[in-house]
């Protein structure tokens, strides 16, 4: 089912008159059977986002569509959508069967049938041997795998995870995150998974949508956007060390970094805030040279913290490359994975 948002937009006044925009004119079609990740810093609008395309939070403006359908105005129950939360909310008087038998006893579903859609969803979720037992006696992972057969036991058109892993400990969300991914490749479900960790939505998505401020910051398969971020937002958010960011000049067609001319660029004079990953730079010979001021030795790759323009700037680099008595080091980076962002707008700056 393909899940369209037109100009979806969210203003929630307070008592005092005072209004947020928690969504700002959304437009963004997820194609039927995807995954989409949804994207940004604590506050942006993800769960207001969720919640409208649930049913539970009406837009001020803007439309949704469930195919061709404008659900826009239907109930929450009548959308045919799939919810998961944060914390699981499970009933704990039920046992694991009732509990995902719970949304089919509103519904008219023959008995025998219903049944037997709860056992083939507790298999699909992995829990088949766990029917009789009650929530109490569930680990967390266990827990979200029920809360999960529960929101697909309707088979909804639509499923909407919204942090589902987060009070889960590492190792079981690397583990559940694996199997939110087979399980929704197997059911071929439209899903919109709510997270606020870049690296969970870069390794579970199709595609992912970046918001800030209620905005759309940008839509895209994960590794395009991390390799071609459309804005100092975008390139700032995704990646772990982070991106290095600082101010550098240009000055007739040159940017000048440590007063130095360290490439050609093909665009205007003037101040521009400079991108670079510390993956992206490599140790060589004849690369430019900067003053080591630490290394630590992280297994197979090497951080080495240099001196650039002033600035404190991160390189990782293969453990081979260096040794610890180093104080330079000569580096080069792809002048393509120097990126360059305008400075009143964010927006990336095509200087090649
Ligand atoms: N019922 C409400 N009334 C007033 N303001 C609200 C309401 N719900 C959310 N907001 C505001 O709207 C903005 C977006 O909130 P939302 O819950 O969608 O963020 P989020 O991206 O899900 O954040 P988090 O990662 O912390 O869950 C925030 O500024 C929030 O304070
Ligand atoms: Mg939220």
């Amino acid at each position: 089912m393909e899940l369209r948002l037109e100009n979806l937009t969210k203003i929630f006044t307070n008592k005092n008159g005072q209004e947020t925009k928690a969504v700002d004119s959304l437009d963004i079609t997820i194609e039927s059977g995807t995954l989409v990740g949804l994207l940004g810093p604590s506050g942006c609008g993800k769960s207001t986002t969720l919640f409208m395309i649930a049913g539970l939070v009406k837009p001020t403006t803007g439309k949704i569509f469930f195919g061709d359908d404008d659900v826009t105005k239907l109930a929450p129950e009548k959308r045919g959508i799939g919810l998961v939360f944060q914390n699981y909310a499970l009933y704990p008087h039920m046992t694991v069967f009732k509990n995902i038998l719970f949304p089919l006893e509103n519904m008219d579903v023959p008995r025998d049938e219903a049944f037997e859609r709860v056992k083939a969803m507790a298999n699909l979720v992995g829990i088949g041997e766990l029917l009789d037992r009650k929530p109490s006696q569930l680990s967390g992972g266990q827990q979200q795998r029920v809360a999960i057969a529960r929101a697909l036991v309707k088979k909804p058109r639509v499923l909407l995870l919204d942090e589902p892993l987060s009070n889960l400990d590492a190792r079981l969300r690397l583990q559940m995150r694996e199997e939110i991914k087979r399980i929704q490749r197997e059911t071929g479900i439209t899903t919109i998974f709510v997270t606020h960790d870049q690296e969970e939505a870069m390794s579970i998505s199709d595609k992912m949508v970046v918001l800030d401020f209620g905005k759309e910051q940008q839509y895209d398969p994960p590794q395009d956007m991390y390799n071609s971020p459309d804005n100092l937002f975008v390139a700032k958010f995704l990646g772990n060390p982070p991106i290095n960011s600082f101010e550098a000049e240009v000055k007739n067609k040159k940017l000048i970094i440590n007063e130095k001319p360290f490439m050609q660029v093909n665009i205007p004079d003037g101040l521009y805030d400079v991108g670079m990953r510390p993956e992206n730079f490599r140790v060589k010979e004849d690369g430019f040279q900067t003053t080591v001021k630490e290394i630590f030795h992280i297994g197979r790759d090497t951080m080495i913290h240099f001196d650039f323009n002033g600035k404190n700037v991160r390189a990782l680099v293969d453990s081979e490359s260096i040794n610890d008595k180093q104080k330079t080091v000569n580096l080069t980076i792809k002048t393509e994975r120097v990126y360059l962002f305008d400075k009143q707008t964010g927006k990336v700056v095509n200087h090649g």
